[in-house]
């Protein structure tokens, strides 16, 4: 058994001997494969790195800051951050089916990525290799492969344009996610994002039901930001695999609050246990944890009232609703 130091050590050097003293690029989605990646071979070649995080305006509250403040203070990595969110919005608007809301996400995330890796390799006079935080399992499912090839489509990092061939750094290929936690914990990474639950790519977009506009977006991440913050005071994070909040903005139903009658959305809790996603079960929290989200989120969110709990376990229900 190799320690995180032993891991680390190795891979610096391994790093070193592809890269030489080339420009790299690296995708940060907010993750934990793809900070740990970037933090190893910020170690290895510090600023022959940069990193490029898309804003697709999908992002929980405090996401982007957590990457550009937390992540930046613990590395000092050269962070390039594109603001797309107006792009993303105009682009989703009055869409409400899941596969298109996926697929025009996918794309345009696809373009931006395009467009700032363009401008950036301009900038640093030729950029030779990307990252990816492509870990054991991930290579075991697609079939070993490696080289320039294609990047696996459920990536954040959805696939690179033709005509933009990179050569691929893969730091994290031989481990397990419990080994990328303990290596970027190694690395002096922040706790809450190395110990980050899985977010989608396609981020609060499929977490809408319905359309996707700005109010929705807004509202949808006050509900998610009292229930991970509640979860985390609770102490449950650990036992959780990860725990959607999905705002049904194509339902409303009646309640009273405050001096009369409301007519308002609803808002699903979905925390489910899992060992690899594949199959998960819902997660029985602690009651007095899901009245206070309850209590919380109908007093706090506007357009929020009422709270219910998804009983549901994979299959037959997928984690996301959408
Ligand atoms: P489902 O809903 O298929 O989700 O049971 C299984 C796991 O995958 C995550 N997920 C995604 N992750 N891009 C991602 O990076 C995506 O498009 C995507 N869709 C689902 C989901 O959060 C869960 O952990």
């Amino acid at each position: 058994d190799w320690t995180p130091g032993e891991i680390l050590a190795e891979q610096v050097a391994a790093i070193r001997a592809q890269i030489g003293d080339a420009k790299v690029l690296c995708g940060l989605s907010g993750g934990v494969d793809s900070a740990v990646a970037a933090a190893l071979v910020h170690r290895a070649v510090g600023d022959q790195l940069t990193c490029v995080f898309v804003d697709h305006g999908l992002l929980r509250q405090g996401e982007r800051e957590q990457v550009e403040r937390d992540y930046v203070a613990a590395t000092g990595i050269k962070l390039v951050t594109v603001d797309a969110s107006e792009r993303f919005l105009g682009a989703l608007a009055g869409v409400s089916d899941p596969e298109t809301k996926r697929k025009i996400i996918g794309r345009e995330f696809i373009r931006v990525f395009e467009q700032a890796a363009a401008d950036i390799s301009e900038a640093e006079g030729g950029i030779r290799y990307l990252v990816q935080g492509t870990l054991y399992p991930d290579v075991v499912e697609s079939g070993g492969g490696s080289g320039t090839a294609t990047i696996k489509s459920h990536h954040n990092v959805g696939g690179l344009p033709e005509d933009m061939t990179f050569e691929l750094v893969e730091p994290l290929r031989t481990l397990f996610k419990d080994e990328v936690r303990a290596l970027g914990r190694t690395l002096g990474l922040p706790e809450a994002m190395v110990a980050r639950h899985p977010f989608p790519g396609p981020g609060l977009g499929i977490r809408i039901i319905g359309d996707v506009t700005a109010e929705r977006l807004e509202t949808l991440r006050a509900a998610d930001a009292i229930v991970r913050e509640e979860m985390t005071a609770a102490g449950v994070d650990g036992m959780i695999w990860q725990c959607p909040v999905v705002l049904l903005a194509d339902v409303r139903s009646v309640g009273v609050q405050g001096d009369g009658r409301s007519y308002g959305h609803p808002i699903v809790l979905r925390p489910v246990s899992s060992e690899d996603a594949m199959t998960a079960d819902w997660t029985r929290l602690p009651d007095e944890l899901l009245a206070r989200i309850s209590h919380r989120i109908t007093g706090e969110v506007d357009e929020v009232n009422r709270v219910v709990l998804d009983i549901t376990s994979k299959p037959p229900g997928t984690i996301e609703w959408e």
